[in-house]
């Protein structure tokens, strides 16, 4: 049995797919928690609405980035979490944080890695000119959006698409590979050799 944390800072569609494919599968995880660093984030309501507890830990209460990352590590660790997914949490994780959860820590990146990590992943696929973009889940390492890669989902790029209309087709995939890959971990599906990340059967 997993022991997870969603951390979210934003609008929590990527939490409320996660937490409904752990009911509806009946998958091996308990969510202990929702964490947030913003003030008032739509996905604190959401956690609420679906029973889980939520929290919320503001940076400002913080001297520094380190210390930000150790209470949040040090208040995961006593609810007993063990495994962490990042859905859509606007806060880069120091190398100390990534140690204490190393393997144990997901994220979900709107654009198909290693292409356009970082901010605005939608705008820069447009801007570039992709025929196709997509999303990918992956391993959270020290870098940006740089650890090995669990799954990833295309979506083609149209020729009228504006930012809202890609991110909005690109949601839709989120929403299946990241419970899937959840699901995969919980199952101790996912193998991982350096960067390759191998599927068992
Ligand atoms: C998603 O696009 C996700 O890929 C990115 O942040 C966004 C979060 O959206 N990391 P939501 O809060 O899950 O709706």
């Amino acid at each position: 049995m997993l022991n997870l944390a969603i951390l979210a800072s934003g609008r929590g569609s990527n939490m409320v797919s996660l937490v409904e494919a752990v009911k509806k599968k009946d998958l091996p995880v308990k969510i202990v928690a929702v964490v947030t660093n913003k003030i008032g984030a739509p996905c604190l309501d959401k956690a609420d609405s679906l029973g889980i507890p939520s929290y919320c830990l503001l940076p400002k209460d913080f001297s520094s980035r380190f210390e930000y990352d150790q209470a949040l590590a040090e208040f995961l660790l006593e609810k007993g979490v063990d495994t962490i997914c990042l859905a859509g949490f606007m806060w880069l994780l120091g190398a100390e944080f990534v140690s204490r959860f190393r393997g144990r820590i997901l994220n979900i990146h709107p654009s198909l890695l290693p292409a356009f990590p970082g901010l605005e992943a939608q705008k820069q696929a447009l801007s570039y000119g992709v025929k196709i973009s997509g999303c990918t889940v992956h391993f959270v390492d020290e870098g940006l959006d740089s650890g090995p890669i669990i799954l990833q989902e295309t979506v083609p790029v149209l020729t009228f698409d504006t930012v809202e209309s890609l991110s909005e087709r690109i949601l839709v995939k989120e929403h299946e590979i990241y419970p899937r890959a959840l699901e995969l971990l919980a199952l101790g599906k996912l193998k991982v050799f350096g960067r390759q990340v191998e599927i068992m059967k």
